[in-house]
């Protein structure tokens, strides 16, 4: 493809949560916790969890292919796959590239990329640089994670939290109004050590002592990460909306990642705009990390939340500390 183009936008998009669903309830059998600790603390009902042997790639593949099919793209048309995921089918080769096998998208390079929670918004906006500066056409971008896998179902603290899903998008070249507008993208590695899976690469490989003491498991600070998502999803929000001489009132719909219904709750406050405005779907799935804002548009376009012609907001906060937002018209 010759020359720049004026917007990118997202053509379509494609979802896949795995059946099995684990309710409050059943936590409440494995750990001491309660239904009603956990809905009113984070808004969650159930997640969905894997099987033994489903994998991350597997999600991203079924999510891919109904994105492809909205979009009306056959996966020679594919130009670029990009997975966000903290929790890859293994170190190498990258999901992305098993994903490319799986779909058959023989013209594409593919590539992972590890922003924790913000990992959707990170690979939009690298897919939007791609496109804008004219380089390639069709991009399929993946947020998928099997967080089932690295979560320790002995800590009360963390495993009621995550669940696995994939959501994935296809982006392609558009005339402006419409497409993505603006965003805002940072990240403070100073913080990292708050939200990690210590074990398992180059610091503290694998041995029985990692083993033993569940270092490959996720291990997060949650109050500390809580006040740093509020305030940097807030402060991203206000951000890009500002950027753009817009408020809260102008956006139709905002699409948070789906950490925490308070945080969320506090996000849309922070950008003065009606709660009902975020779409929330954390009741289902859980903290999905880089699926969850993809899995929440992808059922806000079926139940008709997110039509033509309107204003959205992204915005996330995760490991790294990561955190961003963007704007698009629908
Ligand atoms: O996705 C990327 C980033 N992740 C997030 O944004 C998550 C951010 N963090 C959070 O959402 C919240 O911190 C949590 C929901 C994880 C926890 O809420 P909190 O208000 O920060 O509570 P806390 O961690 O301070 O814990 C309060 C109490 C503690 O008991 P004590 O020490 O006061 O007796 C915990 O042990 O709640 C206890 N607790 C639980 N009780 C029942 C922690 N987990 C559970 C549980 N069931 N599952």
């Amino acid at each position: 493809m010759a020359g720049s183009v004026s917007n990118a936008y997202i053509a379509g998009m494609g979802m896949y949560v795995p059946p099995k669903v684990m309710t409050n309830e059943d936590f409440a059998r494995i750990v001491d916790t309660s239904d009603e600790w956990i809905t009113q603390m984070t808004g969650i009902k159930e997640r969905r969890h894997v099987e033994a042997d489903v994998a991350t790639s597997d999600l991203a593949t079924a999510a891919s292919k109904m994105a492809m099919e909205k979009a009306g793209v056959t996966p020679d048309e594919i130009d670029m796959i990009i997975v966000a995921t903290a929790t890859p089918d293994m170190f190498f080769p990258s999901t992305a590239c098993l994903v490319q096998t799986n779909i058959g998208a023989a013209n594409a390079f593919a590539y992972d990329i590890v922003a924790g929670c913000s990992g959707f918004i990170y690979g939009l906006v690298i897919a939007e640089q791609f496109i804008k500066a004219g380089t390639v056409e069709t991009i399929l971008l993946i947020g998928a994670e099997t967080l089932s896998k690295v979560s320790d179902m002995t800590d009360r603290n963390t495993c009621v939290l995550f669940g696995d899903g994939a959501g994935a998008a296809i982006l392609r070249p558009c005339e402006a109004p419409k497409g993505i507008i603006d965003h805002v993208i940072g990240s403070d590695g100073s913080l990292g050590s708050l939200l990690s899976l210590p074990a398992g690469g180059s610091r503290l490989p694998a041995s029985h002592e990692t083993v033993d003491k569940n270092l490959h498991m996720i291990y997060m600070d949650g109050r500390k990460v809580y006040v740093n998502a509020v305030k940097k999803m807030g402060d991203s929000v206000v951000q890009v909306l500002e950027q753009q001489n817009l408020t809260g009132d102008d956006m139709d719909i905002l699409f948070p990642h789906q950490a925490n219904l308070r945080i969320i709750e506090s996000v849309a406050k922070r950008a003065k705009m009606p709660g009902e405005k975020a779409y929330v779907n954390i009741q289902k799935y859980g903290n999905t990390s880089a699926a969850s804002i993809p899995l929440a548009m992808c059922e806000a376009i079926d139940d008709g939340s997110l039509k033509e012609g309107m204003l959205v907001g992204l915005v996330a906060f995760g490991a790294g500390f990561t955190w961003a937002s963007a704007l698009m018209r629908w």
